[in-house]
């Protein structure tokens, strides 16, 4: 078992700080990472963060986590339609948590549904970067298996 959190984000999040900023924020996906490496050096994780717009891109990074601490997933809008990411989650039995920035539940009625939540340990949203931070930490509560 390593002490790895594999931070992974799904399309469109390497547009943050100018992506729809009123429901994004400004924060830039550097200053999101920057924040998850503060939070994981804080609990003793290292950090593999890694954003990509391509569907099965994500399904080979959620399959390299195998064996890893935990999986933070913001799978973006593939959360809401990716059937191939939750049997990847699914697959490798790592515990993963859902993160999105915005409260996906005060939005469009599409963003309700997720695929992944099933699969996940835990779902975070609506806090912006803090979601991730929350995530990390909650990983941190949880025991590390053997
Ligand atoms: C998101 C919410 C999704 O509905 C959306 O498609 C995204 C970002 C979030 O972090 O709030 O791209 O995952």
């Amino acid at each position: 078992m390593s002490n790895t959190v594999h931070v992974l984000n799904g399309p469109n999040l390497n547009l943050l700080g100018t992506r729809e900023p009123g429901i994004y924020g400004a924060a830039t996906l550097a200053d999101v990472e920057a924040l998850c490496r503060a939070e994981a050096e804080r609990h003793g994780f290292d950090i593999l963060f890694r954003q990509t717009n391509s569907e099965g891109t994500l399904v080979d990074l959620i399959q390299a986590a195998r064996g890893v601490r935990g999986i933070v997933l913001n799978a973006a809008a593939y959360t809401h339609t990716s059937v191939a990411l939750r049997d990847a989650v699914a697959a490798v039995g790592v515990p993963m948590i859902e993160v999105h920035l915005s409260n996906v539940f005060a939005r469009e009625d599409f963003r309700h549904h997720s695929y992944l939540s099933p699969v996940a340990r835990g779902v975070i949203c609506g806090f912006g970067p803090q979601s991730y931070v929350l995530a990390i930490a909650a990983l941190a509560t949880m025991p590390a298996s053997p």
